[in-house]
């Protein structure tokens, strides 16, 4: 089959489409043919020179995938059965989507709703589950429709699925973003206004920031989820899933202990099945393809993918970017 690889010997990266064969890795293991991976921020990091993502010198990129079950030892998962395959060492530390075919443990593998085509699986992928899970997380601790609930790195995977889907489920939502060159774009995923990455900087000269944000989506970290602290309002949550600005965290305790607000944990990655099917109901009651097709930046072949990640990399793509391994 064909797949894009990546291969780091002697400090040298290398990022190729070649011929490999599919590897399971145990005996139970689900065979996945793939109509459709995409490009998450952690794609970009495993194929990066001494990723510190990357568990093995060389593997089939790609921490998703959704396609057509072609061989499984699963009664509930039989041959043909629609599915999204993420999370787990996926495209980390063993073969992932970007390939023809795919093997992973049943327990990566969501079957999909009748109303999504693997296509609006992946323009959601890896992202869009993450930005449905922190609006699950959110409205689980209480979010209502008063107030303004911030989505930050707005044009990303996680932000724009996240802008959408809060939307599509009656908020207002404010969008912070790098790329305000893409004010027309997010306005026309939902936003009710837009504002740039600095804005959300507030008082700085006080332990506190004016109560503006009623919840948040933040995958950016750093000094933005400090900033995100410091403006929710009384008893509001910022539900937290990435680092693309930084890993670290630094915040007084005043959010917490005089505004009662509270840091809400993501992780789609290692979610237990319970969790994957409830996110995939939501997504699929609250997205439409007309809701999607927006978000797909482009759609490209394996042989284009290396510069797909690139272009991530450096911050020059909006939504999301599909892989079609059968194209080309
Ligand atoms: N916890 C989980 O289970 C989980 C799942 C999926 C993703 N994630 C994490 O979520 C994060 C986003 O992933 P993604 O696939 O959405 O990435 P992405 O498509 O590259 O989007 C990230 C966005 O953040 C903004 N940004 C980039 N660099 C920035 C910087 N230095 N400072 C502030 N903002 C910056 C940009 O948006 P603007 O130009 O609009 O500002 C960019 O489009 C990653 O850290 C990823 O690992 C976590």
């Amino acid at each position: 089959m064909q797949a894009f690889t990546i291969t780091e010997s002697d400090g040298v990266l290398t990022l190729v489409e070649r011929d490999v064969e599919p590897n399971p890795r145990d005996t139970d293991d689900v065979l996945v043919r793939v109509e459709y991976s995409g490009v998450n921020y952690k794609d970009a990091m495993v194929a990066s020179a001494h990723s510190r993502v990357r568990r093995v010198p060389s593997l089939v990129g790609g921490v998703d995938a959704a396609g057509v079950v072609e061989a499984s030892g699963d009664v509930a998962l039989p041959i043909g059965t629609r599915v999204a395959v993420h999370g787990g060492d996926l495209g980390v530390a063993r073969d992932g989507g970007f390939a023809e075919l795919v093997y992973a443990p049943r327990r990566f593998i969501s079957p999909l709703p009748d109303r999504l085509s693997t296509r609006d699986a992946m323009i959601i992928g890896t992202a869009g589950v993450s930005a449905m899970a922190s609006v699950l997380a959110l409205e689980d601790h209480g979010l209502n429709h008063d107030g303004e609930v911030l989505v930050t790195g707005a044009t990303g995977g996680v932000g724009s699925v996240a802008v959408t889907i809060l939307a599509a489920r009656g908020y207002r939502v404010v969008a912070s973003t790098g790329s305000t060159d893409q004010t027309d774009w997010l306005l026309a995923r939902g936003a009710s206004r837009v504002i740039r990455r600095d804005d959300i900087a507030d008082r700085l000269d006080r332990v506190l920031g004016t109560e503006r944000w009623s919840g948040a989506v933040d995958c950016v970290g750093g000094a933005t989820l400090n900033q995100v602290l410091r403006s929710l309002r009384y008893g509001g949550a910022v539900a937290a899933s990435g680092l693309v600005a930084s890993a670290d965290l630094t915040s007084t305790v005043y959010p917490f202990i005089t505004r009662g607000v509270a840091l809400l944990g993501i992780d789609v990655v290692e979610a237990p099945a319970a969790t994957r099917s409830r996110v995939w109901a939501a997504l699929a009651d609250t997205l439409s393809s007309a809701l999607l097709e927006p978000l797909v930046d482009s759609v490209v072949d394996l042989a284009h993918l290396a510069h797909a990640i690139e272009l991530l990399r450096d911050g020059k793509t909006r939504g999301r970017i599909l892989v079609d391994p059968t194209a080309g």
